[in-house]
């Protein structure tokens, strides 16, 4: 018996040395040190030997076990070993490159010159409103006292659309009709920022294409004085205190009266540059009380209430700020020129 273990020993030992691979080591594990291998087995017939005999085999049964683990375990590590060196040399990793720099976003200029706009009418108490930008002949011009056939109707170039009477719209005054419709007979202090499309032939000043914000109050006593305070109190808050603002009648279907307003230029701040085509003043948008038939329109008692509406191209305000030269910039998606803000 003592003999038998000395050979198991040996031959394990010997077959061992020459395992190169984590299968073969455990198919070794399973022959050598299994349950049913022959050294298991030499542990389960103890029992059966003689008295005297027991303690030698038992002991030496037990060393061999021992040496084998031993054995076992040494031959694991190393093969791991060699497996690491091995992947370290072919799957090779330098830690030590910088990384690839992500490009991070910033917000497009139109966006920027918006949330300065909305900024500063929210601190007057304006509230946002979104109107879409899909609408029927009847919101575009309709109710906003334009009459099919009406001439004034050829101010606002239409993108109409495969569907009878529904057109992109060209300005964000229909959004008037939207919230007075939802508000009535409350009063109104809201702007609608949002995109607007007429049909033009492009040019540096005109795209098919650009963002308006449309503001609205409605209420008992609003007056032409509240119209022009807002808009001078918009002006100086956007562009400093010192900037002179004026307002030169117009005409809009929708107003009554109208007006069209400038703010002094501010790249020469009104001694007269080639932006401003030496007049010093630069026209920002159209305004006016909104007309009877529009209140009516909306749900407001025109004997009872009273409004202004006006009317600014955020694109522009951006351009007169930075001097941008060409309304095409903005869409043209040139990094270029967007990274420059
Ligand atoms: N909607 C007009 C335009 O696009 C501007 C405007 C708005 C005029 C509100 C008066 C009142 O030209």
């Amino acid at each position: 018996m003592l003999s038998d273990l000395d050979q198991i020993r040996q031959k394990a030992l010997h077959a061992l040395e020459s395992i190169q691979d984590e299968t073969s080591l455990e198919a070794f594990r399973i022959a050598y040190l299994g349950r049913s291998s022959p050294l298991m087995q030499v542990f389960d017939q103890l029992g059966k030997l003689a008295r005297e005999e027991r303690p030698a085999i038992g002991r030496r049964a037990n060393e061999v076990k021992q040496a084998l683990e031993a054995a076992f375990s040494t031959r694991s590590d190393t093969l791991r070993q060699a497996a690491l060196l091995r992947s370290l040399q072919t799957e090779r990793l330098d830690v030590t490159l910088p990384g690839r720099v992500l490009p991070l976003g910033r917000l497009h200029p139109a966006t920027i010159s918006l949330r300065a706009i909305v900024r500063a009418f929210a601190d007057m108490g304006f509230q946002v409103y979104r109107s879409p930008e899909v609408e029927t002949d009847e919101y575009n011009f309709g109710l906003l006292n334009m009459p099919p056939d009406h001439p004034a109707r050829d101010m606002w170039d239409t993108f109409y659309t495969s569907m009878p009477e529904v057109s992109l719209r060209p300005h964000t005054s229909p959004g008037q009709i939207h919230v007075m419709r939802q508000y009535a007979p409350e009063p109104i202090r809201a702007i609608l920022p949002g995109m607007c499309y007429r049909y033009e032939q492009i040019n540096a000043r005109k795209e098919t294409q650009f963002n308006q914000l449309e503001v609205l109050a409605v209420g008992k006593n609003i007056t032409l004085g509240d119209l022009k305070g807002t808009v001078s109190d918009f002006a100086r808050r956007l562009f400093g205190q010192n900037i002179r603002t004026r307002f030169r009648a117009s005409y809009f279907p929708f107003t009554e009266p109208s007006a069209e307003y400038d703010f002094e230029c501010l790249l020469c701040n009104g001694k007269g540059c080639t932006v401003c085509a030496w007049t010093g003043w630069l026209e920002i948008g159209g305004c006016g009380m909104v007309h009877p038939i529009v209140l009516q329109n909306g749900g407001y008692d025109p004997a009872k209430f009273s409004g202004f509406a006006a009317g600014l191209g955020t694109e522009r305000i951006m351009m007169l700020k930075h001097r941008i030269e060409d309304i095409r910039y903005f869409w043209s998606n040139d990094l270029r020129f967007l990274e420059q803000f």
